[in-house]
């Protein structure tokens, strides 16, 4: 006889993406399973990078009931959503997929990751404050919303490619005021600077002048490794506080945990387990 209280098989999610052997999602939503006594496994999905669609449908049939969507197929996810959230539809990439009632339903909850991190985990408040955006990418992108619902005093985006930044301010136009800069016209001081481009991937830094930070400043980089960014050890050698992106990765998973399962995970234990396995 079976000495488990469920009688019933465990729910089934994962994380798709190709590559994925590297991906912490499994592990994250491990723990919040463990801490919110949930009965379900959360497995790593390869799809082929022709066969996302594919991969999702036979998911779906097995029974999956959500899955996290990871590089490259974040806008194949948002073109598969039958129904988009408003924040996923703004971020124009979806990152959560919810499957209920026959439909797949695609959310997007890396920009309120990274608020929440800001707010809640640093402890700065992005109401009344002054946002510099560097990057007009898809991350950049998926922010912005997020960004603007807080209420920044100015919210000002920079990228190398000047124009892609206008475009992107331009989609927003509705939703809030974004000032466009180009990268040399940066000239002075944010109360937050969120370094949203794929700079440090190749250990380079975004060419904004150090003018942008004081002591008061919140350096953020949405990557995250064993050591400090270049664009966060650039920012601290300015005297700015710095952050990087481990605490938004585990904010955007506790949010797709949430729309899963409507209940909502204590993140502070899982981001220092999560810290302490990068050392
Ligand atoms: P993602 O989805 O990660 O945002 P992306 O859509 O390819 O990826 O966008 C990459 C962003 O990083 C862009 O803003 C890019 O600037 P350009 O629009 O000028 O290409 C920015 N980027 C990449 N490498 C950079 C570098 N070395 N310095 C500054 N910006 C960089």
């Amino acid at each position: 006889m079976s000495t488990s209280s469920h009688t019933s098989p465990p729910d089934r999610y994962a994380v798709i993406g190709n590559p994925i052997a590297h991906s912490k999602s499994p592990d994250i939503h491990a723990r919040f399973a463990a801490q919110t006594a949930q009965h379900l496994v959360y497995e790593r999905l390869l799809a082929p990078l022709d066969g996302f669609a594919a991969t999702v449908a036979e998911f779906v049939r097995a029974g999956g009931k959500g899955m996290n969507v990871t590089v490259p197929f974040k806008l194949e996810a948002h073109a598969l959503a039958q129904q988009l959230t408003a924040r996923a539809q703004a971020a124009g990439a979806v990152n959560t997929l919810l499957f209920a009632q026959g439909t797949i339903i695609g959310d997007n909850t890396d920009g309120v990751g990274l608020v929440n991190d800001i707010v809640h985990n640093a402890g700065v408040s992005v109401a009344g404050k002054s946002v510099l955006l560097l990057g007009a990418g898809g991350a950049a992108r998926g922010v912005i919303m997020p960004l603007l619902e807080q209420k920044p005093a100015r919210l000002v985006l920079a990228n190398r490619t000047l124009s892609k930044a206008h475009e992107l301010a331009q989609q927003f136009a509705a939703q809030g005021h974004i000032e466009v800069m180009a990268f040399d016209a940066l000239a002075e001081s944010f109360d937050i600077v969120i370094n949203a481009t794929a700079a440090s991937l190749s250990s380079e830094v975004p060419p904004i002048s150090p003018a942008v930070f004081t002591t008061q400043t919140l350096a953020y980089d949405m990557m995250y490794g064993a050591q400090p960014t270049s664009f966060l050890q650039f920012a601290a050698s300015h005297g700015a506080q710095t952050r990087d992106g481990l605490g938004m990765l585990v904010e955007q998973a506790a949010e797709s945990f949430y729309l899963w399962l409507n209940v909502r995970p204590q993140t502070a234990q899982v981001f220092a387990a999560l810290r302490a396995q990068l050392q």
